[in-house]
């Protein structure tokens, strides 16, 4: 019996083995059909291999799990995607060795490409301040373009965890605060990473991270638990991802972190109930970087096997690192724990996304050396992420003008211990290359270049970024003395801020306040370039400095765009993203808050409200906020009517005018409020927004609109839906400064 049917099943593999390598263009069968013929002819083990991803041969970007025969489990199938295998012919070699597997399954490799690849973006946080969508989309579609050219063909971006918390280090990888423009920028991620769709050799394969709720890690320190109502979390927390499943997001990562006491790598509601049957998602979900395993610290799962099958039947189809499935999933199936259609169900996912990528036709497509060298040193790209580089920049404060630099300057002293930094410019979770100090424009050299010969240029250190000594101030006084203007260059290092790097304090580091106290002291007119990865405090220059312009990250063009700006080339147009604490002690501060029931008449009033005794409640810069080189004036908004029924349309008329003297780019930002809900709303919720560039003396007026649709909520019993009553709307330039009308929605 055995030996006759195996005759036959020789000839149906064959056959069916013929079926799925069948090429796309043929179009005699679906992807799905190909899927199903696959699977059919793999062994358990090979099933599970697909479901197994390992860190490849490159740095690691978590903790080194236990070594394994890589090159021995490739060729037996028993990996179905690698990450940090870097460059054309790496991802070559790996892809040869996983082709001489029984089954001939490509490798999908996977890559934190976060802003930029070889050309590096500002970071994410600082795109998002550049309210741009556009340039955002754009930036991800260079960064796939290179990436892909170098063998990736699947990027664990876009973030878009929410964050109140600038102590969490990983804000810097995400859009801030807010739900509106998270979710606006998640589309434009996935939207520039995924490109013209799958098939097409430049696009990648997008990832939505971390689900869920990531952001909202107690005390903002990474790793740590999540616990949030679950109203809270549908009405803030989830929308960005919500919305790039729409966009249709390719996969999922889930977070590290318990979601009140569950993990979310195990998490059934999130991964199965919100994620596949309310949301219906299409592509597969992947585990953050050991998290499966994880679950053991957690006290979720009692070892390995426990942990693989908590993973699998919550809803994390690969398993990033932990080895957990590979090691203990065959058992489990063996054992009847976990059902071998479950495990069919995960691997049909990600075959679907192997076939989708093209790679049964060509596994190769993607590592292209040629291709790649051709994006090594590439002009245009260096121009776009320049141009979102200036915009990302805000100008938080410019007393009398001093800013954009006036001809009439002759000598700028140059202070501070990222003048001339080179690779701190690109922030953290990007690539260094060796040739980073030809490639990187520096601030130093961005001033230089733009300055031109006629300006003299001085330059001190003054200190470090984090060391106590402060020996080197007595020179950067001595050289801004003989200048007209300073300018100076502090923050954080780049490694301040991304995973694992929360800060209990958010201070400029070391002895920098003090270098700009020192200088500030000469008299001189004194700019200060503030960089980090977050929203830091720095009270003392925020009184005093003369200019402030908060650059973040801003990538390979960083020098070029800080001179763009400072010489007025562009006119800065940044709005901040997140609202930045007067000190930690009010963190999370945010703008969308609840009034409570007793908020303070003002600042001054302590009479039993809820307030601080030794602090305001306001911010020291709101969300929204961002300075222009020239004035805006901004009408009241104009309503077509004060009640619209749903269905009906609400238009909110706003006409901007540049009353200053420069040319400039304003945001409009259109917020309401729903003064009475079932539930507690917030005070302001970001609904909208405009960009508008004006020349000087022009005006113009925009229209926003508002439905029905806009002003629901997740409410008690996670119904989204509207409540008929009284609202408010308003437009402004920051969330702070808005102006208001009533409407009603019958
Ligand atoms: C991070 C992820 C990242 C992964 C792979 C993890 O530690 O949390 O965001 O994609 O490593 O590098």
């Amino acid at each position: 019996m055995k030996n006759y049917n195996s005759g036959i099943a020789v000839f149906l593999m064959l056959l069916v083995l013929a079926l799925y390598t069948e090429p796309a263009s043929s179009q005699k069968l679906s992807i799905d059909q190909r899927v199903d013929s696959l699977l059919k002819l793999m062994t358990l083990e090979e099933k599970i291999g697909q479901m197994n991803q390992y860190s490849g041969f490159e740095e690691a970007t978590g903790p080194v799990t236990e070594e394994a025969d890589k090159l021995e489990q490739l060729r037996r199938g028993m990996i179905g995607s690698m990450l940090n295998v870097t460059g054309a012919t790496k991802t070559r070699q790996a892809q040869e060795v996983a082709l001489q597997s029984r089954l001939r399954i490509p490798l999908l490799f996977g890559q934190d490409i976060i802003h930029g690849y070889r050309t590096i973006f500002p970071i994410p946080l600082a795109e998002a301040a550049s309210w741009n969508l556009e340039a955002i989309e754009l930036s991800a579609r260079v960064a796939a373009t290179e990436a892909s050219a170098a063998g990736v063909h699947w990027t664990f971006a876009p973030m878009v965890d929410i964050s109140r918390d600038p102590r969490w280090g990983r804000v810097m990888e995400g859009a801030g605060e807010d739900p509106y423009l998270g979710s606006l920028v998640a589309v434009a991620r996935v939207n520039g990473f995924q490109g013209n769709g799958f098939g097409s050799p430049d696009a990648l394969m997008a990832c939505g991270k971390h689900f869920a709720a990531y952001g909202a890690a107690i005390g903002g320190r990474d790793y740590n638990s999540v616990d949030m109502s679950l109203q809270h979390l549908h009405n803030d927390y989830l929308k960005p991802f919500k919305a790039a499943v729409d966009a249709g997001v390719a996969t999922m990562m889930t977070a590290f972190n318990d979601i009140n006491g569950i993990p979310a790598t195990a998490n059934k509601y999130i991964l199965r109930h919100l994620l596949r049957d309310e949301w219906n998602f299409k592509g597969f979900v992947v585990s953050d970087w050991g998290s499966v395993g994880e679950m053991i610290n957690h006290g979720y799962s009692a070892d390995e096997a426990d942990a693989a099958k908590a993973a699998l039947l919550g809803g994390c189809d690969m398993d990033m690192e932990s080895r957990c499935y590979i090691k203990n999933m065959k058992n489990l199936v063996l054992s009847g724990h976990i059902s071998e259609s479950m495990i069919d169900e995960s691997v049909r996912l990600i075959l679907r996304k192997k076939f989708e990528m093209g790679l049964f036709d060509d596994p190769y497509r993607f590592c292209n050396e040629e291709r790649e060298k051709q994006q090594w040193d590439n002009k245009e790209h260096r121009e776009i992420a320049r141009n979102i580089a200036r915009k990302s920049i805000v100008l938080l404060k410019n007393d009398k003008s001093l800013l954009p630099l006036k001809e009439n300057v002759k000598t700028i002293a140059m202070i501070g211990p990222l003048v001339k930094a080179v690779g701190e410019n690109n922030g953290f979770w990007s690539y260094s290359w060796p040739d980073d100090s030809a490639r990187i424009v520096t601030q130093w050299q961005g001033i230089r270049n733009r300055a031109g010969e006629h300006v003299n240029l001085l330059y001190a250190k003054g200190c470090e970024i984090s060391e106590p000594d402060s020996s080197g101030f007595k020179e950067a006084v001595e050289i801004a003395m003989k200048a007209d203007v300073v300018i100076m260059s502090i923050g954080e290092s780049a490694n301040m801020s991304g995973e694992a790097k929360s800060r209990s304090n958010i201070q400029l580091p070391g002895v920098q306040e003090e270098l700009i106290k020192a200088v500030y002291a000469t008299g001189k007119p004194v700019i200060v370039l503030i960089n980090a990865g977050r929203p830091l405090v720095f009270n003392w220059t925020a009184d005093h400095a003369h200019a402030i312009l908060y650059t973040w990250w801003l990538g390979t063009e960083a020098g070029n765009a800080i001179a763009d700006v400072v010489f007025g080339d562009y006119n800065p147009s940044g709005k901040l993203p997140m609202t930045f604490p007067r000190s930690e002690g009010q963190i999370p501060v945010y703008y969308n808050y609840f009034n409570t029931g007793r908020p303070p008449k003002d600042e001054n009033d302590l009479n039993y409200v809820s307030a601080y005794i030794d602090l305001p409640n306001s911010p020291r810069f709101p969300f929204g906020y961002g300075l222009s080189y020239t004035s805006f004036s901004i009408s009241e908004p104009e309503l077509n009517t004060t009640t619209i029924t749903a269905g009906e349309e609400l238009s909110i008329r706003v006409t901007v005018a540049n009353t200053g003297n420069a040319d400039g780019t304003e945001t409009i930002q259109l917020y309401f409020r729903d003064k009475v809900g079932s539930l507690v709303r917030p005070v302001k919720q970001l609904a909208g927004f405009q960009q508008v560039f004006l020349k000087k003396g022009e005006s113009r007026t925009l229209i926003f609109t508002l439905t029905e649709k806009d002003l629901r909520f997740y409410n008690e019993n996670l119904e989204f839906k509207s409540e008929p009553g009284e609202f408010e709307v308003f437009t402004g330039n920051s969330s702070d400064n808005v102006k208001g009308k009533t409407f009603y929605l019958k």
